[in-house]
């Protein structure tokens, strides 16, 4: 698959047949995360493919995106939060480059696939598939064959309404509404972590929580 037909092609695909994904092709999916540039070269990444219903369960007993509810497969990507560079989270950062080349790869072999932050709490998720804390969850990867095919998209911005030489542009208008909004989801989701079984503040969240049509 050409580049460019593999980077504007790729979406975020939530519905999947009952096609299994086998192994040979989920080992592939991880290889590609493999070859992505990591901070230092350490290559501290780490995956759980999880396929037991239970732990999906699991994870949406404790709040997680809800379209997880219906998914077989998927690849919990780790990265050991040990690095040398913390003031840039650089383990985030090639726990980050590590997903997108498998999104990529996933998305050239015909699979849907979804990135995943709308998780339980750090602590819940270790504590869920027994990860050592010296690991840092980055997210969650859904895989499944698609049932459709989703419609080609735009992005919101232009590159030269989003790019600026030498300097920040400073005469950016702040939408007020939308950032009150945002701190309030982010007090919301504290709250939630630390109460997840809260049924008034999981029904606030499952209503708050972004409706996507793929
Ligand atoms: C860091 C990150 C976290 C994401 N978390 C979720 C999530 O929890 N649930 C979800 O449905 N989609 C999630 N997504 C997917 C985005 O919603 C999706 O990439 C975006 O809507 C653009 O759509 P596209 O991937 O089809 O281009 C996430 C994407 C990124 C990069």
């Amino acid at each position: 698959m050409d580049l460019d037909q593999a980077i504007t092609g790729r979406r975020s695909i939530r519905k999947y047949s009952d096609q299994t994904v086998d192994g040979e092709t989920l080992e592939q999916i991880i290889q590609a995360g493999m070859w992505a540039p990591t901070a230092c070269n350490d290559q501290d990444c780490r995956f759980i493919v999880i396929n037991d219903k239970n732990k999906f369960d699991e994870l949406l007993s404790y709040g997680a995106a809800s379209f997880l509810k219906d998914v077989q497969t998927a690849i919990l990507v780790l990265y050991k939060n040990t690095s040398t560079n913390q003031e840039y989270r650089d383990y985030y950062q090639s726990g980050a480059a590590i997903i997108q080349n498998m999104l990529l790869k996933a998305h050239s072999l015909g699979l849907g696939s979804c990135w995943v932050c709308n998780l339980p709490s750090q602590r819940k998720v270790r504590r869920i598939f027994h990860i050592p804390a010296n690991y840092a969850v980055i997210a969650l990867v859904s895989i499944g064959y698609p049932v459709s095919t989703p419609k080609p998209v735009n992005r919101k911005h232009k590159p030269d309404k989003v790019t600026w030489l030498n300097s920040f542009g400073f005469d950016e208008e702040t939408d007020f509404i939308l950032e009150r909004r945002k701190s309030f989801k982010r007090f919301l989701r504290k709250v939630y972590y630390r109460f997840p079984k809260s049924s008034f503040i999981r029904n606030l969240a499952e209503k708050l929580e972004k409706k996507f049509v793929n």
